[in-house]
């Protein structure tokens, strides 16, 4: 039975074999709307054997909440192709992101954005829908309220203190 592993690569560090297939990934699995989405920093990919079957995004970023600064560790971009899915890959990747957002990026919380069929998949590795307002920036630099679900993953052992989240920035 094939062993499955994950490796976190930083982006830069991306073995250049995996780019064309993250990115037909994308295409099969997501479809186009009217966010600009960030660039991952770091990339998590699931491999069973030597094949690799699926992807989480990792980035850090200093955000707002309430117009206090936080570190926040965004998910983004979990992402299994078609052929390979409900074999619990994503939840690989998800667990492993969850462990590099603890550990190398020592952020207090993780942030994702998804949509309320997902959020089981996320909820059983621990992170939690909150209910505060998100903003966003767009393309052109202003700001807009999303209004997808926001989870969110404690990482330092506080409870998430609430309040308007603003990513200062693109959305992941
Ligand atoms: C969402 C997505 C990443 C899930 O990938 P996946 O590798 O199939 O995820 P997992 O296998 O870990 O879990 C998926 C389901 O399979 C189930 N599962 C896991 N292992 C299983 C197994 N061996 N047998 C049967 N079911 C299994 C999980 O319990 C989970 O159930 P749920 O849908 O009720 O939560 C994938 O469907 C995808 O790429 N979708 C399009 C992009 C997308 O929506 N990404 C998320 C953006 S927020």
């Amino acid at each position: 039975m094939p062993e499955i592993t994950t490796t976190v690569y930083a982006d830069a560090a991306l073995p250049e074999a995996l780019r064309p297939l993250l990115a037909a990934w994308e295409k099969t699995c997501f479809t186009p709307n009217e966010y600009t989405w960030s660039r991952v920093q770091w990339r998590v990919i699931v491999w069973d054997g030597g094949t690799p079957v699926s992807h989480t995004g990792v980035v850090a970023r200093r955000c707002m909440l309430d117009g206090q600064p936080l570190p926040l560790a965004g998910l983004s971009t979990v992402m299994t192709p078609p052929e390979y899915r409900r074999r619990g890959y994503a939840s690989a990747a998800i667990a492993r992101a969850g462990e590099f957002m603890q550990e190398a990026l020592r952020a207090p919380f993780g942030l994702l954005v998804t949509g309320p069929d997902r959020v089981p998949l996320y909820a059983r590795h621990g992170w939690q829908q909150v209910d505060d307002p998100l903003l966003v920036a767009m393309p052109d630099g202003s700001k807009r309220r999303m209004t997808a679900v926001v989870m969110i993953l404690p990482l330092a052992g506080c409870p998430w203190p609430g309040g308007t989240i603003d990513l200062c920035g693109l959305p992941w």
